[in-house]
């Protein structure tokens, strides 16, 4: 089998208390998995700590097969920058721009190119020359998405990445994300509290009472 692209291994990590302990975790190229629990459970603690965003106070992750927070905060910057796509539900666009030119700074960034066929995946492609404050939430969320997958990630990290959306909306941005992963060899953490785009990915894990499980 391949190398896993994650492998997390003895993950702690407390703020005011004790969030979880001792979570192992791996995605191989081409899975998804998806991580379900209560609110406040940790599902975007543990995100941001497979992500390259928070060093765990005990454990190890290994990303793309390296130490990730034994590296240099330059090249965690550069993993983070080139490698990692990040979808979490408050999307980072420039407001006064169009949503062509969120998605072209997003692969001059990451020295990619625009994929049209991505933006009409994602049913966008009409809306490009419009400012972002003239778009839907909806398609907002799609932007951003399409922003992300323009860096051409080798692993996507999705927080709620459909909350917002309508189910139709909703199945068109799985669909997305899930086509992408298998297209690239990629692979997709997904946290969701929808049961219909839970069931669509690899495996499914929940977090509770401080535990990661996977469900067999
Ligand atoms: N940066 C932080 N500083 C202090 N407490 C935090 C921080 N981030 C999250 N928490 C706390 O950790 C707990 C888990 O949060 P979170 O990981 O967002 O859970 P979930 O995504 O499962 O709802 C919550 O009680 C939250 O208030
Ligand atoms: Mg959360």
């Amino acid at each position: 089998m391949s190398h896993p692209l994650l492998d997390a291994s003895g993950i702690s990590h407390s703020f005011d208390t004790e969030l979880f302990s001792n979570v192992d975790f791996s995605l191989h190229p081409s899975e998804s998995a998806v991580i379900v629990g209560r609110s406040g459970s940790g599902k975007s603690t543990l995100l941001h700590i497979f992500s390259t965003f928070l060093k765990p106070d005990e454990g190890k992750v290994a990303l793309f097969s390296k130490d990730l927070y034994a590296q240099k905060d330059a090249d965690i910057e550069a993993i983070r920058r080139f490698e990692v796509g990040i979808i979490f539900q408050s999307h980072y666009l420039f407001k006064g721009m169009t949503a062509f030119e969120n998605v072209e700074v997003a692969t001059m960034l990451s020295e990619t190119k625009i994929d049209d066929a991505l933006l009409e995946k994602l049913e966008i492609s009409s809306v490009m020359k419009q400012k972002i404050g003239e778009l839907s939430g909806g398609q907002q969320q799609r932007v951003s998405i399409a922003r992300v997958l323009s860096k051409k990630p080798r692993i996507i990290f999705a927080d709620e990445p459909t909350g917002n959306l309508d189910n139709e909306t909703a199945a068109l941005v799985m669909d997305v994300l899930l086509d992408y992963v298998k297209e690239k060899g990629a692979g997709l953490v997904l946290v969701t509290h929808d049961e219909k785009m839970a069931a669509r990915c690899n495996k499914m894990y929940t977090l509770e009472d401080k535990v990661l499980k996977e469900m067999v």
